[in-house]
C-alpha cells in the first residue's frame, strides 16, 4: 500500500484543484445594506415629503441618522448628524437640530441630501435644570421659517435668525439672566412679529409667558406677560396661530388643565385677555390631553378624552371641535397612533388603530376643506410578524406609513403593502453562519420518500439516458474559463442548498428585541423572519441574552440555533430559551394562543448571571446543551436531558462566571455540585480572580478555529511548539485612575494568568483583544505623551512552551513554563471590533480582520502582525522563514480596506467563517449597516486556479494518472497479499 500513497496523493491534490474556483470569478462578491434604524416619534415623527411627484419619506433616527426614503423604500439619502433632535422641512429644503438642547442648526437639500451650512447657535454642553417627563425630547429648541430666514430657539432662552441661502447669522437675541426660572418652548411667526412661548417656574405650579418680538431685528416689542395657567408639568401648553376667519386677535396660548382645555388671546403688545375660554368636551365628557400633530401653525390639535374618544379641534374663537374619529369612543378599539398633515388647502387627520371585531388595523382619516369634513376608514394591510403600530404618516391620496414596534418602516396605499424595510437589521445581537447542504441529498431526500421501486427504476435508467450530456458537461465546466460564474443564485426557501465550493451559507441574526432572521450570506436577502415574544407600542417584551449554534445539518435534521432572553411580562422577569430551525425559522413548541409567537421554555425567574455552550449533547435532539447560571449559582441545562445529568455527574466540567459586584469585578470558576431536583446543579466554586479597582470590559474565550499545526518551524529547522490550551479566556480591563489598560490571558480551570499585559497611557475603554490558537492580538489608544503623539496602537503575542513538546495534555498537569514573543505597531485607523478569517481546516493564514471608526471593514495580514519580525537586518535563518523586516507603522492602503466602495456607517461587530475552499472566509460585519463578503483570501487564492490554467493538460493527466492507478491496483494488492504469508 505505501508504495501508492504518493500517487494517490498527487491524485487528490489535482483533483481538489480542478474543483476549485477560478481566480477571476472571485473578489467580487460583497453586499452592502445600508439602513437607518428606528424613527424618533416627537417632537418630529416621520413625514412625507413630495420628491419626483412620488411620495417620499422623511425622518430622524434613534441611530443619529436624518434619511430620505424613496416611494419604493429604497434608502434615497441619509446623512449621520450626532445627537439629532428634530427637522423641518421647508421648500427645498430641510433644517435640523441637534444637540440636546438644539444648539447645532443644519441645512440639508431635501432632494440630494447635501449638506449646505451648519450653524452653532450657544453652548452645546448647556443643560436644562428642569424636572422632566421621562422621555421628553426637544424641551426648550423650535423651528420656525419668515421669508428667506429661519428662527432657531435653542437652549431654551435663545434665538437666532439665519438666513436660509447662506447660514449667515444677522440676529440673536438671549433671554437675560441665569433664565433658569423661564423656559422658552415654542416659536410661531405671526405677520412680521415672532411669538415666543414660555413656562415660568417660579411659582408653585409652572404657568405660562409670552412674548413678542420684531421678526426683523429680533427685539421684543414688548414685556414679557404671564398667562395664568395650572399646567401641571412643563411639557402641557402650546402656542397655536389660528387660521383665517380666526386670525385675530393673533395667537393662543392653549393647555388643559382640570379634564377641559383652555385657551387665551395673546396680544403682540404683552397683554393678555383675562378671559380664559374653557372648552368642555361636552356632557360628562373630559379631556385627558393634547396631541400636537405638527399643525399647530393653522390652529388644528387633537384632543383626547378621558373616554379614548379622540377629536379634532380648531382653535379659533375659543375651542371648536370640528370633528370625532368615528368608533374612537369605543374601548375595545386600542393602540391608536395619529398624524396630521397640510396639502394643496386640506387638512387631514390620521388616526390608525386595531379594531377587534374586525381584527385587522384600520386606518381612518378626516379631511377638513373649507369647512367641509370628510371622514373615511379602510383596512390597512399590516401582517401580525411586524407588531403594532407606533407612529404612522398619511398622505392625500391615501397613502400611509408606519413605523412599527419590531422596526419595521412599512407604506401602503389601498390596501397594498408598496415596500417593507426590516430596521431591525440594524439592532443585531448575535449571528450565526449555518452550513448548508448538497443540492443532490435535499432533492433526492425528497423525491425517494414517496417513489415505487418501479418508479424509482425508471427514473435510473432516465437518468442514465443523461449520463453522456452529464459527463461532457463536467468536462466542459473544468475546461472552459466562463462556467461558473452564475455561482451564487439568491438562496430561496424552495432552494436551501451550498453552492460548489461553499461561498453562500445562511445566516441566522437574532436581534436585541427578540427578532430572528435568515439572511442569504452571498446578498443579504431575507428569506425568512420570525419574533421569538411579543413587541408593544413600548418595544419588545424580549431581552436577547445570546445566541449559540447548537447543531449542525446531519441525520438529526436542519441546523438549530439556540437564543436565550429574559423576558418581562407583567412586572416579572423570566429566562427564557427557544431553539430556533436555521433554514425554516420555525421554534420548537407550542405557539402562544392565536399568536404566531412561540411559547419558549422558563428557565428560571430573573436574569442570566452566565450562559455558556457546553460539550454535552442532548439524548433526543442532538443538540448542543447551553448552560445558563441564575442569580443564584444554580446551573440550569437549555434543554433539560436525564442522560446528560448523568454524565455530568460522572465527568465534570468547569464554568466561569464574571461577578460585577459593588466591592469590585471578579472571574470566578465553578464546577456542577450534585445534581438536585428538576435538573439543575448548584455551583461548586474552585477559584476567585479578582479585579480590584478595574472596571472589566469584555471576557472571551478563544476564537474557534481548527488546529492544523502543533508548531512553527523556524528557518534553521528548529520548532517552536505552540501554548495550545482551549480553555483559555482573555479579559480585557482599564484601570480609569491610573489610565493603565490590561490584557490577561487566563486559564478558565485554575483562574491563572497564564499571560499578562499592562498598557500605560490608555484612552477611556479603548482597549480591545482577540486571541485563536497560541496568537493574541490587542488594539488600544494611547493619549499622546512626551514620548508620541498618540493614536491607535495594536499588539501581536505568540505562545510558545519552553523547551518540552506536548500534543495533548491533561488540562490538570502542571503547567509548562510559557514564552512570549511580543511586537507592538503603530495603526493608522481606529479599532472597533477585532477578529481574525477563519478556515475550514486551518491551514490557511489567519488574518486579523477589524473594523474602523470610519465604519470600513479592514484586514490585516498576518505577515505584517507576525511577532517575531526580526528588528534588524534578517538572519539567514530568518530569511529562509520569509518573515518581512519590523517596521512600527503598519501601512494600511485600500488593498486592505475590504469593504472598499461602500459607504457602510456605524459596524460594530464582525463575523467570520470558513467556506468549503480552504483558502476563502466569508465576512458578515453589522451594526447599523450590514456589510458582507465571500472572497477574503488571507493566504491568497492558492487552491483556485487562474484563467490560464491549462485544464485540458490537467485533465488528460488525471485520465493517465487514473489508468495508472486501475493497473498498478491489482498487482499492489497481490504483492500486499503475498507479504502477509511471511
Ligand atoms: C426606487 O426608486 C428610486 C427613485 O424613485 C429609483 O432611483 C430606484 O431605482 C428605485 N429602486 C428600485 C429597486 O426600484
Amino acid at each position: 500500500m505505501a508504495s501508492m500513497l504518493p500517487l494517490l496523493l498527487a491524485l487528490f491534490s489535482l483533483l481538489s484543484a480542478a474543483l476549485a474556483l477560478q481566480s477571476d470569478l472571485a473578489g467580487v462578491a460583497d453586499w452592502h445594506k445600508a439602513l437607518i434604524g428606528v424613527p424618533h416619534l416627537t417632537p418630529s415623527p416621520p413625514t412625507f415629503v413630495p420628491l419626483d411627484g412620488a411620495h417620499a419619506t422623511i425622518m430622524i433616527t434613534e441611530e443619529d441618522m436624518l434619511a430620505v426614503l424613496n416611494g419604493n423604500g429604497s434608502l434615497r439619502w441619509r446623512q449621520e448628524v450626532p445627537d439629532v433632535l428634530s427637522y423641518k422641512v421647508h421648500n427645498d429644503a430641510v433644517v435640523v437640530l441637534s444637540g440636546t438642547l438644539g444648539t447645532n442648526t443644519r441645512l440639508y437639500d431635501l432632494e440630494s441630501g447635501r449638506l449646505r451650512w451648519e450653524v452653532t447657535t450657544g453652548d452645546a454642553s448647556a443643560k436644562l435644570d428642569w424636572r422632566l417627563p421621562e422621555g421628553t425630547r426637544g424641551m426648550g429648541s423650535d423651528i420656525a421659517f419668515h421669508d428667506e430666514h429661519v428662527f432657531i430657539l435653542s437652549e431654551a432662552r435663545r434665538i437666532t435668525k439665519i438666513k436660509l441661502s447662506d447660514g449667515t447669522s444677522p440676529w440673536g437675541w438671549e433671554f437675560p439672566g441665569d433664565g433658569s426660572t423661564n423656559l422658552f418652548k415654542q416659536i410661531v411667526v405671526n405677520g412680521d412679529e415672532l411669538n415666543v412661548l414660555g413656562v415660568l417656574s417660579s411659582l408653585s405650579v409652572p404657568t405660562l409667558t409670552h412674548l413678542t418680538f420684531n421678526a426683523e431685528r429680533i427685539m421684543p416689542i414688548s414685556e414679557m406677560s404671564h398667562v395664568p395657567a395650572g399646567l401641571g408639568d412643563p411639557t402641557n401648553g402650546y402656542l397655536l396661530a389660528p387660521r383665517g376667519e380666526y386670525r385675530q386677535p393673533g395667537l393662543r396660548g392653549c393647555w388643559a388643565e382640570e379634564s377641559r382645555y383652555r385657551c387665551t388671546d395673546l396680544y403682540s403688545d404683552g397683554t393678555v385677555n383675562e378671559r380664559i375660554k374653557d372648552h368642555i368636551a361636552g356632557t360628562g365628557r373630559r379631556y385627558e390631553r393634547m396631541i400636537d400633530v405638527g399643525l399647530r401653525e393653522h390652529g388644528f390639535m387633537l384632543g383626547l378624552l378621558k373616554s379614548g374618544a379622540v377629536l379634532v379641534v380648531e382653535v379659533g374663537d375659543g375651542g371648536h371641535v370640528v370633528a370625532e374619529f368615528d368608533r374612537s369612543r369605543q374601548h375595545r378599539n386600542g393602540m391608536p397612533v395619529h398624524s396630521g398633515a397640510y396639502h394643496d388647502g386640506v387638512f387631514t387627520f390620521t388616526r390608525v388603530y386595531y379594531n377587534h371585531d374586525d381584527k385587522a388595523w384600520k386606518m381612518q382619516m378626516i379631511s377638513v376643506r373649507d369647512g367641509n369634513v370628510e371622514q373615511t376608514e379602510e383596512a390597512v394591510p399590516l401582517d401580525a410578524r411586524h407588531g403594532i403600530p407606533r407612529s404612522c404618516a398619511s398622505a392625500p391620496d391615501g397613502s400611509l406609513f408606519l413605523a412599527t414596534s419590531t422596526r419595521a418602516l412599512q407604506l401602503s396605499r389601498a390596501g397594498e403593502v408598496l415596500f417593507t424595510r426590516e430596521e431591525a437589521l440594524a439592532d443585531i445581537a448575535g449571528v450565526h453562519f449555518v452550513e448548508l447542504g448538497e443540492p443532490e441529498t435535499e432533492e433526492a431526500l425528497g423525491l425517494m420518500a414517496h417513489e415505487s421501486f418501479v418508479a424509482r427504476l425508471t427514473r435510473h435508467i432516465g437518468m442514465l439516458g443523461r449520463l453522456p450530456a452529464y459527463v461532457q458537461h463536467f468536462v466542459q465546466r473544468l475546461s472552459s474559463t466562463a462556467d461558473i460564474a452564475g455561482q451564487t443564485p439568491p438562496l430561496s426557501k424552495d432552494r436551501l442548498h451550498r453552492d460548489q465550493f461553499g461561498l453562500q451559507k445562511l445566516i441566522v441574526a437574532v436581534t436585541n428585541g427578540g427578532k430572528v432572521y435568515g439572511l442569504d450570506s452571498a446578498n443579504g436577502g431575507v428569506l425568512w423572519s420570525r419574533n421569538l415574544g411579543f413587541f408593544d407600542q413600548k418595544g419588545p417584551e424580549l431581552a436577547v441574552y445570546g445566541t449559540w449554534a447548537t447543531r449542525a445539518l446531519g441525520d438529526r435534521g436542519n441546523p438549530q440555533i439556540a437564543v436565550l432572553a429574559v423576558r418581562t411580562r407583567g412586572g416579572k422577569q423570566v429566562t427564557m430559551g427557544y431553539t430556533v430551525d436555521a433554514f425554516t425559522g420555525d421554534v420548537a413548541g407550542e405557539k402562544e394562543g392565536g399568536h404566531d409567537v412561540p411559547v419558549g421554555k422558563g428557565l428560571f425567574a430573573g436574569a442570566p448571571r452566565a450562559a455558556f455552550l457546553t460539550k454535552y449533547i442532548h439524548c433526543c435532539t442532538g443538540n448542543t446543551i447551553v448552560g445558563v447560571v441564575d442569580d443564584k449559582d444554580t446551573l440550569h441545562l437549555f434543554p433539560k436531558c436525564k442522560k446528560v445529568q448523568r454524565e455530568i455527574e460522572v465527568a465534570p466540567f468547569f464554568y466561569t462566571v464574571l461577578d460585577r459586584e459593588l466591592e469590585g469585578t471578579s472571574l470566578r470558576g465553578y464546577t456542577p455540585g450534585e445534581a438536585e431536583e428538576g435538573i439543575t446543579f448548584p455551583g461548586v466554586q474552585l477559584w476567585s480572580r479578582p479585579f480590584p479597582v478595574q472596571e472589566v470590559l469584555d471576557v472571551s474565550p478563544l476564537h474557534p478555529s481548527p488546529v492544523a499545526s502543533f508548531g512553527r518551524a523556524l528557518g534553521d529547522k528548529a520548532v517552536l511548539y505552540k501554548y495550545l490550551n482551549p480553555h483559555l479566556l482573555v479579559v480585557t480591563s482599564v484601570s480609569p485612575f491610573s489610565a493603565t489598560g490590561h490584557v490577561y490571558v487566563v486559564d478558565s480551570t485554575t483562574g491563572a494568568s497564564v499571560h499578562e499585559v499592562d498598557i500605560p497611557h490608555v484612552v477611556g475603554k479603548h482597549v480591545r483583544a482577540a486571541m485563536v490558537e497560541n496568537w493574541l492580538v490587542y488594539a488600544w489608544l494611547e493619549s499622546p505623551t512626551s514620548a508620541g503623539a498618540g493614536g491607535w496602537r495594536i499588539a501581536s503575542v505568540e505562545l510558545y512552551e519552553r523547551g518540552a513538546q506536548s500534543a495533548g495534555r491533561s488540562s490538570l498537569a502542571p503547567p509548562p513554563t510559557i514564552e512570549a514573543v511580543t511586537q507592538s505597531f503603530v495603526l493608522g485607523t481606529d479599532v472597533a471590533a477585532l477578529t481574525f478569517t477563519t478556515s475550514k481546516y486551518g491551514v490557511a493564514t489567519k488574518d486579523v480582520l477589524y473594523i474602523t471608526d470610519a465604519g470600513q471593514v479592514a484586514h490585516l495580514p498576518r505577515r505584517l502582525l507576525d511577532p517575531r519580525r526580526p528588528t534588524s537586518k534578517p538572519t539567514k535563518a530568518e530569511q529562509e522563514e520569509m518573515l518581512v523586516p519590523y517596521d512600527p507603522v503598519l501601512p494600511l492602503s485600500a488593498q486592505h480596506i475590504i469593504s472598499h466602495i461602500y459607504p457602510a456607517k456605524g459596524l460594530r461587530a464582525i463575523a467570520a467563517s470558513p467556506a468549503l475552499l480552504e483558502s476563502t472566509t466569508l465576512v458578515l460585519a453589522y451594526g447599523l449597516d450590514l456589510f458582507g463578503s465571500r472572497a477574503l483570501q488571507p493566504s491568497g487564492n492558492f487552491d483556485i486556479l487562474g484563467t490560464g490554467f491549462a485544464k485540458t493538460s490537467l485533465l488528460l493527466t488525471l485520465a493517465a494518472l487514473g489508468a495508472g492507478v486501475a493497473v498498478a491496483a491489482p498487482a499492489v494488492r497481490r504483492k500486499q497479499l503475498s507479504a502477509k504469508w511471511f
